[in-house]
């Protein structure tokens, strides 16, 4: 196990084996980056020949492992990479980059910047999930990481630096189980197991959170047709867990809704062989919300959070939906389905109308619902789409998350698309362009006028390549840092 520790001292002394220190990339340049001064000064004017020998240049990820020769007390010096701008981003993403170029070492001091609360924030949470490692299927389970991390602060000792310290390590947790709920294989965690597994964080967390497990019997008889259509065809039944957070003194009300689809076949609609591989992925939505649920109870946030996490199998079987079909949705709504591989708006049309009943302030639902959002905005950014106000302050909140995301219009003419001939609402209507769109203004129809944001992560949510900054490969745990920052917001911002 790591001790991880935040404390004020100069690198250049400090007894450790390793010092990490950033790099910035200047016009003028490589120059070491603040909280690397000692450093800096106690390698004097051999610093300068040292980079340029070894081609430093300071750009953002790049990092370089030194034997110090007693320069200073550390025994390797690593430099990583920040880029031109210093902000909390470029911090993040540097200390995950540190993380993974620091192994074996018993003992390390991190000498990044760090003279504010958030950039505190930053480190603690790039170092925790820049290191993450999903081993659970390896026979050789990788090095354990560092035994000592010290992250260095000149505001160490000031209490919000403290606080960050403290809840960046809740988030980073959060995040770290979000992926490893991702990265699970859909064999493994199908809709009851991935129901249990979250009952059972829920309960590890305290008593601060509810948490309810809706079976197939319980959802067949609240009239819950999208969720059951989309998983009749699996050998494993559908679920729906719902959370509660409710604290004294709660300021706001937010629902979050999350897609739990543990395996995304396509169904009769099947998927080409080549979309199928990341499919096991497609639970990342309801994994954030669950997981940022978590969070904001254990950070104590003045709010209260009521979660919907829709689960099931979308699979091809005697008993599967048909592309035809008409499903009854929760509340009552009919809906006809053209492509049993647009499921995810079914199994959330069920759990948004669950969501308005409890009278929420606000509604936001994460899904990785459509890969026309990942063809208009790459696999690195989410589309944030809904009432304008909700989107602006998801905005605002994912900028403070460091998570990029991005707003999507909902244009008027996607309601005409929504008309069916013989049901009251079409799922799916085969035109290619503005599907990212249309899937909004099909769940739009569900949330009742309710003040509701919609994130489409079906990019983000998965990263198939090699890791870069704090981004491990596989399920990246996109959106729960963003919910918990747009809940922290909603609980300062009503009173
Ligand atoms: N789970 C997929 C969306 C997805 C695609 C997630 C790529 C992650 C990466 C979703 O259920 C789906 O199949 N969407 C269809 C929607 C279409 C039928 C309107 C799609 O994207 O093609
Ligand atoms: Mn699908
Ligand atoms: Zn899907």
């Amino acid at each position: 196990m790591t001790s991880l520790q935040l404390r004020t001292a100069n690198p250049a002394k400090t007894r450790t084996d390793v010092v990490v220190v950033g790099v910035r990339e200047t016009g003028r340049g490589p120059q070491l980056a603040p909280g690397g001064e000692d450093v800096a000064r106690a390698y004097g004017r051999k610093l300068r020949p040292l980079l340029s020998s070894l081609g430093v240049t300071g750009k953002a990820g790049e990092t370089y492992r030194i034997p110090t020769n007693k320069a200073i007390s550390g025994t390797l010096l690593v430099l990583v990479g920040l880029g031109r701008d210093l902000d909390q981003v470029a911090v993040r993403r540097g200390a995950g980059a540190a993380a993974r170029a620091v192994t074996n070492a018993a003992s390390v001091a991190l000498a990044l910047p760090a003279g504010t609360p958030e950039l505190v924030r930053a480190v603690t949470e790039g170092w925790l999930l820049g290191g993450y490692r999903y081993d659970t299927y390896k026979t050789k389970k990788s090095e354990p990481g560092a035994g000592t991390v010290t992250i260095l602060s000149e505001v160490a000792r000031r209490k919000e630096a403290e606080t960050a310290f403290e809840e960046a390590q809740v988030l980073a947790e959060a995040v770290a189980v979000t992926r490893d709920w991702v990265n699970a294989p859909a064999g493994d965690l199908t809709p009851p197991e991935f129901a249990r597994q979250a009952a059972d964080a829920v309960k590890a967390a305290g008593r601060k959170v509810k948490v309810k497990v809706l079976d197939e019997d319980e959802l067949a008889e609240l009239g819950c047709g999208g969720i059951l259509g989309v998983g009749s065809g699996s050998d494993a039944p559908p679920r729906l867990v719902e959370l509660t957070y409710s604290p004294r003194g709660a300021k706001a009300h937010l629902a979050l809704v999350g897609k739990g689809i543990t395996f995304d076949s396509g169904g009769y609609s099947i998927k080409p062989a080549a979309s199928m591989n990341e499919m096991k992925s497609d639970m990342g939505g309801a994994a954030a919300v669950i997981q940022a649920t978590i969070a904001i109870a254990r950070l104590g946030l003045p709010i209260k959070v009521t979660a919907y996490a829709a689960m099931a199998e979308n699979m091809v079987s005697g008993r599967a939906m048909r592309p035809g079909d008409v499903l009854t949705m929760y509340g009552g709504k009919t809906v006809e389905v053209l492509n049993t591989d647009a499921e995810g708006r079914l199994v959330m049309a069920d759990a948004l109308v669950r969501a308005t009943e409890v009278d929420p302030d606000v509604i936001v639902d994460v899904a990785t619902l459509t890969g026309h959002m990942q063809i208009a905005l790459g696999d690195r950014v989410a589309g944030a789409m809904g009432d304008e106000e909700v989107v602006d302050a998801l905005l605002a909140s994912a900028e403070t998350a460091g998570e990029a995301l991005w707003p999507m219009p909902i244009p008027d003419e996607m309601d005409e698309r929504l008309q069916s001939k013989i049901a009251d609402v079409l799922q799916h209507d085969w035109i290619r362009w503005g599907g990212g769109v249309r899937a909004a203004a099909f769940l739009r129809e569900f949330v009742d006028g309710k003040p509701w944001g919609h994130l489409d992560i079906a990019g983000p949510a998965y990263h198939p390549g090699s890791a870069y900054g704090h981004i491990t490969p596989g399920g990246t745990g996109y959106a729960v840092t963003t919910l918990v920052e747009y809940a922290r917001a909603l609980s300062s911002s009503s009173d």
